[in-house]
């Protein structure tokens, strides 16, 4: 088996080539390098091949689908600001859309049988239910999450109709690294927003206390990034199975074609206040508090996954606690702002 996987330079990515090759499978990653970091990659062994370029480049995608004799693809190349995505949504509609498009095109003309995708909790907009489980209604609320939930109808079509298996893994919030080098270096999520606040001198932001929880904060599920890239070791795996002979060319197993979309989250809920204040218990900042903000428009009061798909299709749950998350995060922001301690 040899995997390619697209965005394989960025935050997750290096998590998921790293992690993918520590068990022993082969990888290639591609990767246009926009946000993505060529270091990060450096100290995965053995080292993984890496090629500059986007998924939306189709003569390049066969040429690496033939010379790597590439079996199945773990594919995380996407935009992912949501503001941005508001800006600019035809960029995302290219970029997040088109290009898959280009991809899935190549993958089935090289009879690759095995495709995982990046979803994100974000095509459930704003769920109204204490868990969110695979059956909540999708409703994006952002171009960002539009292009995520066209994606899974364009992979589980193509997978149904080209005798391909699928997996959409639809990520609630990621943080922490698995090693300080590895981390986020985007100011994007709440956790960096926090760090990078504090290293200002200032105080983090908590938008709105007066939601229906506990204390009145918005309430997430978080996962750790090494979880998550253990998860889709797991979709890889199970996808093996899934899929059969390793190019179409070869006997299919028993279920080829067949799709999975779940979860990936903790089951978990931790509020925005409680992140406050494990973020002051870790960084020894406890000066300046928090502060709280009005509202921001589409915040959801609560979004928590239910993690129980997952357990039972991938017999995978995640081990890392909030704690490990937000220690190795703030691991990961002194070694890019050393000024920050
Ligand atoms: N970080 C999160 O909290 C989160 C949550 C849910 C889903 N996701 C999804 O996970 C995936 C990875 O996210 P990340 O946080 O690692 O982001 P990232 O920006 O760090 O990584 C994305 C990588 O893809 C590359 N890339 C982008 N467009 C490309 C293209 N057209 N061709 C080739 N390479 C391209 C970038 O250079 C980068 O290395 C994305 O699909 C994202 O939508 C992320």
């Amino acid at each position: 088996m040899t995997w390619l996987i697209t965005g394989g330079a960025g935050y997750i990515g290096a998590h998921v080539v790293r992690t993918m090759l520590e068990a022993g499978e082969r990888v290639v990653v591609l990767d246009d390098l926009t946000a993505g970091v060529p270091a990060r990659l450096k100290g995965s062994q053995p080292q993984p091949a890496l090629v500059q370029g986007t998924v939306s480049d189709r003569r390049l995608l066969d040429r690496v689908l033939e010379e790597h004799q590439v079996t199945g693809v773990l594919h995380l190349a996407a935009r992912k600001q949501v503001g941005e995505s508001v800006e600019r949504p035809l960029h995302y509609y290219r970029e997040n859309v088109h290009g898959l498009t280009v991809l899935l095109e190549a993958v089935v003309e090289a009879g690759v049988r095995r495709f995982v995708f990046s979803s994100s909790a974000a095509v459930y907009g704003t769920p109204d239910v204490d868990l969110v489980t695979e059956e909540t209604p999708c409703l994006p609320m952002n171009p960002y999450g539009e292009t995520k939930l066209t994606g899974e109808w364009l992979v589980r079509a193509t997978g149904r109709a080209a005798g391909m298996a699928t997996a959409c893994l639809r990520y609630f919030n990621v943080a922490g690294a698995a090693r300080p080098e590895l981390a986020d270096t985007g100011v994007f999520n709440i956790v960096p927003m926090f760090f990078d606040a504090l290293t200002r001198g200032e105080a983090p932001l908590i938008f709105g206390d007066d939601y229906p929880t506990p204390d009145g904060t918005c309430v997430r599920d978080y996962i750790h990034v090494q979880d998550l890239a253990e998860a889709h070791l797991a979709a890889a795996r199970r996808l093996e199975t899934d899929a059969g002979g390793t190019r179409a060319t070869e006997p299919a197993g028993e279920a080829p074609g067949r799709d999975l979309t779940v979860n990936i989250g903790t089951g978990k809920g931790v509020s925005v206040r409680e992140m406050a204040d494990l973020v002051a218990d870790i960084t020894g900042k406890r000066e300046p508090a928090a502060r709280v903000a009005p509202r921001r428009a589409g915040d959801p009061a609560r979004v928590v996954a239910s993690a129980e798909l997952a357990a039972k299709e991938l017999g995978w749950t995640a081990r890392h606690s909030m704690r490990d998350m937000l220690t190795s995060a703030w691991e990961g922001w002194c070694l890019h702002h050393p000024e920050a301690r």
